[in-house]
């Protein structure tokens, strides 16, 4: 075990917050944020997200760095150095190691994807197309498995090689390459989209108040998805924090970092909707969205190729991002509690991930009829039991950890532990005693499917 001296951190404020982004900002941000703006009201939908995103997300966010940089352990073991050995509490830090591992077996599989349109935009093989060509592509890759497990391998492989490098080496070094440039390239898509004919329709889509889409489902995608964006609930942030020095303002930078994930989501879908109305079609969310509709808006624009597979390179880093963050939980955990070398805990995980990601591979070919429990292929199943019951479960109780349990010594250092502004932290304490477990109890409600 790494007593405080020995143990890595990252080198300054600015690695942080960028690996912490990096692990928000997801394809969470680019196909799933645009799309539920649209379809629940815009203008109206993007403040109450906003609302949540602060009111939620951002207070267990700051307990989650909390909890990992006064452990200086992995999740489990951050548990442990705070509440002692056999503590339920432990079980918490269990649930996000295995959260993110499921997380990390389905996610590579559909960021893999992202590989094979990079090739296939940068070879041509979008250009000249028509939308049934183009459509027909995407059919014709999901439905060949070998092929997309070939590149679920690749995209494992890539990650595991960033993992491997360390905190400093690896996660921090590639974030500060991968984050400037997803920027710099969703600026170019933006700037491209705010030229396009459709620019109107596409402020007027993601903007444009309309109160009366803003109903209870409505509210609980704002709620959820503002949970899921935050790479919350999966001891990732634990685990981010862990690597923190002692007088971090985390405050600061959890503000720092919520602000980065939802400025890119807008961002994403002020790149991508004025293209798609422009072309004359309709919006759609997920896979569609990403590797079908853009493909065939671009194919008919100046560039298009060139445009395509930018997006593509950003799905991809946006992916990795996420991914080294998932794979970096389990790993710590090895290595902090068993003692392993990096390099062995790295690769069999990573093994493991990728063994555990075929059958979700073949959930959209071979095994697409094979559905083992409440009529859903592998993919779906462990989405919903991820996305939707332990990640809402895992935040939730890191919620009532903080808010309640947490005993930082006295209460002058407790607050300063948070943020050297001390009106911060009754503010954070009552949202994670009050609002927030009630905000996630209502979302794992309706998931339960008790008032449907
Ligand atoms: N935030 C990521 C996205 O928007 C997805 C995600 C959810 C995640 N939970 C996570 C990533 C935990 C890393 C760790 O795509």
């Amino acid at each position: 075990m790494n007593d405080r001296s020995e143990r890595a951190h990252w080198t300054g404020r600015l690695g942080f917050v960028l690996a912490a982004a990096g692990s928000a900002i997801g394809l969470g941000n680019i196909w799933k944020f645009p799309y539920i703006t649209g379809k629940n009201g815009g203008g109206a939908f993007v403040l109450v997200y906003l609302a949540c995103i602060t009111l939620v997300g951002l207070p267990i966010m700051m307990a989650e760095f909390l909890i990992g940089r006064q452990g200086q352990r992995d999740a489990v073991g951050s548990f442990e150095a705070l509440e002692g050995k056999g503590s339920l509490w432990l079980l918490v830090g269990w649930g996000g190691v295995a959260a993110s591992f499921v997380l990390l077996s389905f996610y590579a599989v559909v960021a893999g994807w992202s590989f094979d349109y990079i090739l296939k935009s940068a070879t041509g093989g979008l250009s000249g197309k028509t939308a049934e060509e183009i459509n027909a592509l995407f059919g014709e890759l999901v439905a060949a498995p070998g092929r997309i497990v070939f590149w679920q391998f690749l995209f494992l492989a890539a990650t595991a090689g960033i993992v491997i490098g360390g905190i400093r080496g690896g996660i921090e070094r590639w974030s500060k390459i991968l984050m400037p440039a997803l920027f710099l390239l969703l600026i170019l898509l933006f700037v491209g989209g705010m030229l396009s004919p459709g620019a109107r329709a596409g402020l007027e889509f993601m903007f444009r108040p309309d109160f009366s889409r803003l109903t209870p489902p409505a509210l609980l995608d704002a709620l959820g998805h503002a949970f899921f964006t935050l790479s919350l609930g999966a001891g990732t942030m634990i685990t981010y924090g862990s690597y923190l020095e002692p007088d971090s303002d985390l405050l600061a930078l959890s503000v720092r970092i919520t602000l980065l994930d939802t400025l890119v989501a807008l961002l994403a879908g002020l790149a991508i909707f004025p293209v798609v109305f422009a072309a004359g079609l309709e919006p759609g969310s997920g896979p569609g969205l990403v590797f079908q509709t853009i493909p065939i808006v671009f194919a008919g624009l100046p560039f298009g190729s060139f445009l395509a597979l930018i997006v593509f390179i950003l799905l991809a880093f946006a992916a990795l991002s996420s991914s080294i963050s998932m794979l970096e939980v389990s790993v710590a955990y090895l290595i902090d509690e068993k003692g392993w070398r990096r390099s062995r805990a790295t690769v069999l995980i990573g093994s493991l991930a990728f063994a555990l990601g075929i059958p979700s591979a073949l959930s959209f070919n071979r095994w697409s009829e094979l559905k083992p429990l409440f009529g859903r292929t592998f993919f779906d199943l462990f989405d919903l039991l991820v996305s939707s019951y332990m990640l809402p479960l895992g935040g939730m109780f890191v919620a009532i950890y903080a808010g309640w349990f947490w005993k930082g010594g006295e209460a002058k250092n407790e607050a300063a532990a948070l943020s050297p502004r001390p009106w911060i932290f009754p503010v954070w304490r009552f949202l994670l005693r009050f609002i927030a477990p009630a905000a996630v109890l209502f979302i794992l409600l309706n998931q339960a499917g008790v008032w449907r």
